[in-house]
């Protein structure tokens, strides 16, 4: 089976300077479920047909090896669009066309469709899904089965006769029959545009068989994304499936409406997820590890057994059985090792901390490189950039960095060192030395009575 996808319309309803499909739903762009859809459902070879700007989707699908991609310039019409993507389609081909706008379609209904069209002997097969008071959706019409024709909603008239099933844009045609329909397209109708959707009845009236596979499906699979609304209802869809999946498969949640958990994140059985977890992108959870309430995370792995409490976190790695937050913020290039403590309101950036290293409060560590064992006090901070640099610090296994310090970098704490509190350290301190810069303490006696 080939597919063409058509994803070359303006997308005007969104007003928007991002190409319609390339926005983002759970982490990946709407034209990405798609695509995944027909290649799970076996599509072996898919033209994607784009638009003027269609750099920005072959650029979004780039890690997609197989697709090929047709440009349709200016868009007529899906109908023009599916000749746009014809190249590759040989007259013996089944072809699956499905719009580029609607990422909640599953591989299950992709298979349904297929075995209809295979246990048949018909040249094309439209779906038709059950949806009274149905408002923009094309009307399907049929007679048991044997298609009749489909008017798109701004083409209905007053005498249209009422049906309760509509087109969700999904066809399945033999390649030979959908190049002669194509061929034969006009434009005349309200919209001047040449519509995938007359091709059925062109074949029909040929003498070809054409049915009409009908699904009473929840009609919210087939939601075609125009506007942002739909865009906000599809992807509230979406996350519900997704949660649900992850509870199937064991993950505990605490309140599944208040997760919002990217599709491209691995969340293992035994993880639990208190309320209002936002977890984006690439994230990692192992089994046991508890995250929330209210913690962001982005690109992070967490650990079996991790606690992380009301933080936020950016490409970070957190080890097994450590404990974040409350209040931390890990940004990008953070990892920490095993049983760790990183406590509220620390900052950690680019920086590794070994197995069972403590900043418990109050504390900035950025651009570092800190051994294990280490206690790194409260307000203690490296001094990482002098105004145009970065530099590194580095700390050694068991060094105890006192409150209140300050490691102006590039600066080492030696193994097993031990730092005053309220030092300000500018040279390296030496394995097992006490390092200490600050000014003694004067006390003037009888001060007070005097003044
Ligand atoms: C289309 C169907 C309608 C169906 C509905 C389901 C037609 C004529 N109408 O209407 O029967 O109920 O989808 O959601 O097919 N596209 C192009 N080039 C174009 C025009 C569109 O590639 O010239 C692409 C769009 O990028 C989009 C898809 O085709 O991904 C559907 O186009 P859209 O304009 O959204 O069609 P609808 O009006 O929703
Ligand atoms: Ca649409």
């Amino acid at each position: 089976m080939k597919a063409i996808i058509l994803a070359a319309g303006q997308g005007k309803r969104m007003h928007s300077d991002l190409q319609k499909v390339m926005h983002p739903m759970l982490g990946k762009p709407i034209i990405q479920y798609v695509v995944e859809a027909a290649l799970d459902a076996g599509a072996e070879d898919i033209t994607v047909v784009v638009g003027r700007g269609g750099d920005d989707i072959k650029n979004g699908l780039a890690r997609f090896k197989n697709l090929n991609f047709a440009v349709q310039d200016p868009p007529l019409g899906t109908g023009h669009a599916a000749q746009a993507g014809i190249g590759r389609i040989k007259d013996s081909d089944d072809v699956l066309i499905l719009y580029g706008d609607m990422p909640l379609v599953t591989v299950e209904f992709l298979t349904e469709l297929k075995n209809f069209y295979r246990a048949g002997s018909s040249e094309a097969v439209v779906s038709a899904v059950y949806r009274p008071d149905a408002r923009d959706f094309g009307r399907v019409y049929d007679k048991n089965g044997d298609f009749i024709e489909i008017v798109e909603f701004k083409d209905m008239k007053p005498d249209s006769p009422p049906t309760d099933w509509v087109n969700p844009g999904i066809y399945l045609f033999k390649g030979e029959a959908l190049k002669t329909g194509l061929s034969r397209m006009t434009n005349n109708n309200s919209q001047l545009e040449y519509y995938l959707t007359d091709v059925p009845k062109l074949l029909k009236d040929d003498g070809r068989v054409v049915k009409v596979f009908h699904t009473r499906e929840d009609i919210s699979a087939f939601t075609g994304i125009n506007t942002h609304a739909q865009l906000a209802e599809a992807t509230a869809h979406m996350r519900g499936r997704v949660n649900e999946l992850h509870m199937a498969a064991g993950v505990r949640m605490l309140d599944p409406a208040s997760a919002f958990i990217d599709s491209d994140t691995k969340i293992a059985p035994g993880a639990v997820l208190y309320p209002g977890c936002i977890l984006e992108g690439k994230c990692e959870i192992e089994s046991g590890a508890v995250i929330g309430p209210n913690t962001h995370m982005k690109d992070t792995v967490v650990g079996a057994n991790a606690r992380v409490r009301q933080s936020v976190t950016d490409n970070a790695k957190i080890g097994e059985g450590t404990e974040v937050g409350p209040f931390a913020y890990l940004r990008p290039g953070t990892v920490i090792g095993k049983n760790c403590r990183v406590g509220n309101f620390v900052e950690v950036k680019n920086s590794n901390l070994g197995d069972g290293t403590k900043m418990a409060h109050l504390a900035y560590i950025g651009d570092a490189d800190v051994g294990s064992g280490v206690n790194y006090g409260c307000g203690a901070i490296t001094v990482n950039y002098d105004g145009a640099k970065k530099h590194r610090t580095t700390i050694n296994d068991g060094a105890f960095v006192g409150s209140n310090v300050n490691l102006i970098a590039p600066v080492e704490i030696g193994l097993g060192a031990f730092v005053a509190a309220g030092s300000t350290i500018t040279d390296c301190v030496q394995a097992d030395a006490l390092g200490i810069a600050r000014q003694r303490q004067t006390n003037k006696p009888g001060w007070r009575k005097r003044k």
